[in-house]
């Protein structure tokens, strides 16, 4: 039996990886905490307390998540994103145990125009990029064996999202503005919390990008969407991130390369298309 401590088991993705963990890894001990349990900022805290439950496996995927949020307050941004990731990962260490970490394809300045690669050199655009990549650079310096795994553009049937939002939005108004110059692979948490209990059965390291195949905007994206939720009378405009105008600056190419995870473990991520469908018809009546 192993122990497996999720750090951020309250979020969005966590909730979903709790689930497929305790149903997947039933002979194990799976333990969720977030910031009720443990907040990452607090060095000495996090870290004795880590050592005192003596995880074999850590998975942590607690952020300070809001993009544009970070951006106007970068100190919390590399307080939580990056000394916080330092922290667990100082605990991993001395625990001898795997760690998990989860990072982004905001890494990237979307400069390349075609899918990343994992050894691409990263040169992120934002505060949030930027102290996510301080966080992978804390994970491969202190822990021996880790896993990082590169994702983007998520949503789930956990807290706030793209899918969520749009579908809100089309409830109050009757034109909806959508960004059409930032592309990027939409990725269900479900597939995602999958493959991250994949990867790490199988006892893989280094750097792995994971993400629904296929790319898109976010404008076809909500197009999509709204298709596919049967929502016919709202008009969707594409817009530039310029008549936007939010906080932080995002990559306009993000696409993830996800060939290393399919040539090192077998494993291909479905059409992001196919996973918005099922996503949409199993929680269509949360949703609506
Ligand atoms: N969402 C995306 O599109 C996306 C894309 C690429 C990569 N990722 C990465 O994937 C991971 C999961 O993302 P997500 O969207 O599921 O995140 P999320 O929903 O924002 O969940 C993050 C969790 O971490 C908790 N947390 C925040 N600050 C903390 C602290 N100081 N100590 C302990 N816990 C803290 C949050 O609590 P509160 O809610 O109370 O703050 C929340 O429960 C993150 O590492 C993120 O960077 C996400």
């Amino acid at each position: 039996m192993r122990r497996i401590l999720v750090i951020g088991a309250k979020g969005m993705l966590g909730r979903e990886l709790m689930d497929i963990l305790h149903s997947s890894f039933s002979k194990d001990e799976v333990i969720g905490w977030d910031i009720e349990e443990i907040d990452v900022q607090k060095e000495d805290e996090s870290v004795m307390k880590i050592e005192a439950l003596r995880p074999e496996v850590v998975i942590h995927i607690a952020a300070y998540t809001d993009v544009d949020g970070c951006e106007l307050n970068p100190e919390k941004a590399f307080a939580v994103n990056a000394e916080g990731t330092r922290h667990i990962a100082l605990a991993a260490s001395k625990c001898r145990a795997k760690m998990v970490y989860l990072s982004t394809d905001y890494v990237f300045d979307g400069e390349k125009r075609e899918p990343y690669l994992e050894s691409d050199p990263p040169r992120p655009l934002n505060v949030y990029g930027h102290s996510k990549l301080k966080g992978e650079q804390y994970v491969q310096q202190w822990v021996e064996d880790s896993l990082i795994i590169r994702t983007q553009w998520l949503y789930g049937p956990f807290g706030k999202n793209f899918v969520a939002s749009i579908l809100q939005q089309a409830r109050e108004k009757e034109v909806l503005s959508i960004v059409d110059d930032q592309a990027g692979s939409p990725t269900y948490t479900g597939d995602l919390a999958r493959a991250v209990c994949k990867l790490f059965q199988l006892d893989v390291r280094g750097i792995f990008h994971v993400a629904n195949s296929d790319f898109c905007t976010w404008y076809t994206f909500g197009q999509a969407i709204l298709k596919l939720s049967g929502v016919n009378r709202v008009k969707v405009l594409p817009i530039s991130s310029r008549e936007l105008c939010r906080p932080a600056a995002r990559p306009s190419y993000s696409v993830l390369n996800c060939q290393k995870l399919k040539k090192e473990t077998g494993l291909t991520m479905r059409p992001w298309s196919e996973a918005l469908k099922d996503y949409l018809s199993t929680y269509r009546q949360s949703l609506s």
